[in-house]
């Protein structure tokens, strides 16, 4: 049996590709010594993209609310919206062609995981072209609504690809010493 293991239909990294992370569980990353550096600043990429994720999922709400006023609004789904689009395909294009080829060849084990996270970064692709679309229409006066549902769908998937990536990516770099 093959598994359907695109972006948008698994629940997570198949058994074979959890190897590392069960062996180097998340609770035991931010000790180990080899954390400072390029672990931690891979995490905090990560976890700024997550931030503003959030930013703009309450943003949407408090104008959806009517709690936040148009004017308000607008300039900051731009800022917001501009940025992790921006910073986000930017990241996507420095993984695939520096980080993920030279880790890709660290461990055998987990070589298959960098071909199944190239690929979610071409799902991505198509993703980070809605959300911009989407939120074009709302600075233009369209309904929240789209831009929430855009949005909202846009955000599991990225926590998906995020998490998975970590459970493969870190291990990998703590195992190594890989700095860059
Ligand atoms: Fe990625
Ligand atoms: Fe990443």
């Amino acid at each position: 049996m093959t598994m359907d293991l695109s972006l948008d239909t698994r629940a997570g990294l198949p058994d074979a590709l959890r190897v590392l992370v069960r062996e180097l569980p998340r609770t035991g990353w931010q000790t180990h010594p080899q954390f400072h550096g390029m672990v931690q600043f891979w995490l905090e990429r990560h976890l700024m993209f997550r931030q503003l994720v959030e930013v703009l999922d309450t943003d949407v709400k408090a104008l959806t609310e009517q709690r936040m006023s148009f004017e308000t609004h607008a300039p900051r789904l731009s800022h917001y919206g501009g940025t992790l689009l921006n910073q986000l395909h930017g990241h996507h294009q420095i993984e695939d062609a520096h980080y993920f080829p030279q880790l890709a060849r660290l461990d055998a084990r987990v070589e298959a995981g960098f071909d199944l996270l190239e690929a979610d970064h071409q799902a991505m692709d198509g993703l980070l072209h809605g959300m911009a679309e989407a939120a074009n229409g709302l600075l233009q006066g369209g309904e929240p609504g789209r831009f929430a549902d855009t949005l909202s769908g846009f955000a599991g998937l990225l926590n998906r690809h995020l998490e998975d990536e970590e459970e493969i990516v870190v291990p990998v770099i703590l195992n190594s010493g890989f700095d860059g």
